[in-house]
């Protein structure tokens, strides 16, 4: 079977043994920026509930990794997001957003955040047709508004909120 859309791939919750996996494709799905250790252990062990898993025919094609936020009963925050480069321009991406979205408003939770780097001119704009805005971090990179050194000094970052009651 050839892989022809959405109705083709097994989403579903992720659970800690996906958190090789992820590790193992990384990097390429990054354009080889290696950001894994954004990515440690602890958000599989502890929030693989809250995010998810897209494969076709067992093989790990996209991920979401997300988690209630337990100072803000309101909210809920997107930590990584990836789609296989074979499997992009599908919705895939959109599916899976669409699904934890449709999880937080049922549980009350309507204020989405995430954030990016402001080189992931990609990420900038899927984050925006999903109807995130850009916050207002009183920095601007390329005309882009950021959070100057946001983690760490020249560790600059966009941030992104969404309020599911007004989308
Ligand atoms: C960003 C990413 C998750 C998008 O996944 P995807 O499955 O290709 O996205 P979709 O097909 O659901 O696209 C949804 C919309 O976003 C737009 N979009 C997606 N990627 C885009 C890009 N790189 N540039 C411009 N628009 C983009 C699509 O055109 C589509 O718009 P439309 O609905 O008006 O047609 C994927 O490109 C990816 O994994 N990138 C590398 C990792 C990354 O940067 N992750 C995000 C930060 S954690």
């Amino acid at each position: 079977m050839l892989f022809s859309g959405l109705e083709d791939c097994l989403v579903r919750s992720a659970a800690p043994k996906d958190h090789s996996r992820i590790i193992a494709v990384l990097t390429d799905w990054w354009d080889g920026r290696n950001l894994t250790s954004m990515v440690p252990k602890v958000f599989l062990l502890h929030f693989h509930t809250t995010s998810l898993i897209a494969e076709y025919k067992d093989q790990l094609i996209a991920f979401l990794i997300g988690f209630d936020s337990q100072a803000y009963a309101n909210e809920a925050y997107i930590h990584f997001s990836g789609v296989h480069p074979d499997f992009r321009g599908r919705g895939i991406g959109r599916h899976l957003y669409g699904r934890f979205f449709e999880r937080c408003r049922k549980e009350g939770r309507f204020n989405i955040r995430a954030c990016t780097s402001p080189v992931n001119l990609g990420s900038i704009a899927f984050h925006k047709k999903m109807g995130f805005a850009l916050e207002d971090g009183g920095g601007r990179i390329n005309g882009i508004p950021v959070f100057l050194d946001y983690n760490k000094p020249g560790d600059h970052k966009v941030r992104f909120a969404i309020d599911l009651s007004e989308a």
